[in-house]
Parts: C-alpha cells; structure tokens; sequence
C-alpha cells in the first residue's frame, strides 16, 4: 500500500459568483521515500490540492474523495486529530516562510513549541534539537541565532529556517508548495540541493508543487501535470522531458529557458482558465495547437499507455510528439 494515496480527489469553493471547481477528480498515490512533483501554470489547483492533505482549506472550501495516510482516511479529519499528523507526520514549507512562522516569537520558542507538543520533549531538549536542526540547513552560527525573531534573518535563511521547522519532527512526508519561488536563482539551487540532502538522509518522501519543470527535473523520481485542477500527464521523470505526450506538457517545456543558444523560449498562448463553474471537456482547449471539436465538449479520460505513464488527450500521441 502506498505511503499516501489520494483518490478521486475534489475541492470546490463558495463564491458569491458560482463554485470554483478548484481540483476534480485529482488520484495519485505517493511511495516511501519517493520524491514526486506536481507542476502546473499559477491557478492549475496545486495548493488546494496541497491544502485538502493537510485540512488547510479556506472556509469556503470542501473537500471529497478520499486520502489515506499510512492505512488510515485522513480527509476532513477533525482538527485534533489532524494537528497530531501535521508536523508530525506530514510537514508542509510554503513560498512565504511567514506562513508558517511567528513573527512575534523567537526562533527558539517556536521550534521548542513544536517538539513539546509533538515529542514531549523537555525545553531544554527541545531547543538543543532546534540548533541541531538549524545547523543541518546550515544556518552559521545557530547556537546563538536561534534566538533570533524571523524577521532577522534573510530571505534566503527564513526559508532555511521554516524548512528546520517543517523536518524538526522528522515527517514521513514533506510537502512543499514552490519552496523557492520567491527567491533568487542562486539562492533557490541551494535550497534545492538542501531539500534534496535532507531528503536522503531521513528518507523522507517528498511533495514537490512548482510551476517550473526546471525545478521538478533535478529532484522528482516522477510528476504529475495538473492543468485547471485536472491531471493532464503522469510520468516518470526521464521519458516525461524527452517524450512529453501531452499538448500541454509540450507546452511548459518549450516555455523553459534553455541553455543551448540557438533555442529560443516560447511562452504558452492564452490564459489559465477560468475555474468557475463545472468542468466541460479539455480545460486546455482554448489554448492548445491540437484542439479538435471533441475537446471543448468532453474531457478524455487519464489512461496508461505505458508502465508508470498516463495522459489524458484527445489526440493520439504520435501526433502530439510529431
Ligand atoms: N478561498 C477560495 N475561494 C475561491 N476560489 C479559490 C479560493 N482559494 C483558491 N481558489 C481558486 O482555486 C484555484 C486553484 O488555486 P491554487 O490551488 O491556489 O492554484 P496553484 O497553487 O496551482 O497556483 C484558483 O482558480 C484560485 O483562484
Ligand atoms: S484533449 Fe484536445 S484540447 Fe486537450 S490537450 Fe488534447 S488535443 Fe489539446
Ligand atoms: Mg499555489
């Protein structure tokens, strides 16, 4: 059984316009120890989705479908008991490291708070295990800066701080949700090559949301691409670059900066959708090269069509790859 396994997953949302039809039908399942990437355009549903794992919904929204964690269901689970997965077992890092941090609280305090709670720990204990996991994300000089407020520290260094946060309990998963976007490209290779440390070493499997396939490809086994909250492609890393099957995955890649100079980017045509509203046929229609009359009427099913791949198109693949 896989570690988490989220099936047929749904999140709609209450607007005084209509329901947002955020993630529909969403299914995939996440093993021991593996680092699977979700990638998508902004809006393509990846944090709410990110969000119904963990019980984070905004008020408006509900969840369906189902999710299990080590065995167990866990979506729409009380509070209390959610609060005893979160951190715990499935930690979350976020784009801005002020989502999880107090500003008002010493580093130390915070951290402490969390292994208190979670692992019983004395104060004493517990603050000495935040230093050991402020050094681990290499943070210079821990032992005294844990006693820093969030603000005190760099852009850069809150990241590495909210992400000792997130691994301070040592979860069976990770979930970060663009964990890099707001930072600078050197800065952003460094939290990455961290992440992927870290991952190793607690052999921690790993969530990775971000909207650039760049990213994903250092660091996932395998990803899913999510496109107005419907999964487009599944696939394992390598072929997914060299044989993309899909107009969409086609699409990201050729909007990917590239090294080799006679290569120019491409940005895709057009805008996200519109989310309002339920679903009618390929949400990518009105932007896609290889639109055919179906498409704006019914959505093609996800299907295998090769082991640890999927994609759901109208077209064949030969005439996408061609
Ligand atoms: N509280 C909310 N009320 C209404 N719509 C929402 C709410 N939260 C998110 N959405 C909508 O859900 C869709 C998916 O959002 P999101 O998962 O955040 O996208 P991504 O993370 O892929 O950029 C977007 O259209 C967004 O506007
Ligand atoms: S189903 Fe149609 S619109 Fe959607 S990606 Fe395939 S060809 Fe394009
Ligand atoms: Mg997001």
């Amino acid at each position: 059984m896989a570690l988490l396994d989220v099936k047929d997953l749904n999140v709609r949302f209450a607007t005084q316009e209509g329901e947002v039809h955020a993630v529909n039908g969403v299914s995939f399942a996440l093993e021991k120890g593996e680092a699977l990437g979700i990638v998508g355009e902004s809006g393509s549903g990846k944090s709410q989705l990110a969000f119904s794992i963990l019980g984070l919904l905004a008020a408006n929204g509900r969840a369906s479908g189902s999710i299990t964690f080590d065995g167990g269901e866990i979506l729409n689970l009380p509070e209390a008991q959610l609060n005893k997965i979160r951190a715990d077992r499935i930690a979350m890092v976020f784009q801005d490291p002020m989502t999880a941090l107090n500003p008002y609280m010493r580093i130390s305090d915070q951290m402490a708070e969390t292994l208190m709670q979670h692992k019983g720990l004395s104060k004493r204990d517990a603050v000495a295990q935040a230093v050991e996991m402020l050094d681990a994300v290499k943070i210079p000089d821990a032992k005294n800066r844990v006693r820093l407020f969030p603000h005190e520290f760099s852009g850069g260094m809150r990241q590495r701080v909210m992400i000792a946060m997130a691994l301070l309990c040592k979860p069976d998963v990770l979930i970060a949700d663009e964990p890099t976007t707001a930072l600078d490209v050197t800065v952003q290779a460094q939290i990455m090559d961290l992440l992927g440390d870290l991952r190793r070493e607690l052999g921690m499997a790993t969530v990775l949301i971000t909207h650039d396939l760049g990213v994903v490809a250092g660091f996932c086994e395998r990803a899913i691409v999510m496109y107005g909250g419907q999964v487009m492609e599944q696939s394992e890393i390598d072929p997914l670059f060299a044989q993309p099957t899909h107009p969409y995955t086609k699409g990201l890649l050729a909007a990917l900066p590239r090294l080799d100079a006679d290569s120019t980017m491409t940005p895709i045509r057009g805008n996200p959708p519109n989310m309002t509203g339920a679903p009618t046929g390929c949400p990518f229609f009105p932007r896609c090269d290889f639109v055919k009359d179906i498409c704006a009427t019914t959505m093609p099913p996800l299907t295998t069509f090769a082991p640890g791949r999927a994609r759901a198109c109208h077209r064949a693949i030969e005439e996408v790859a061609a």
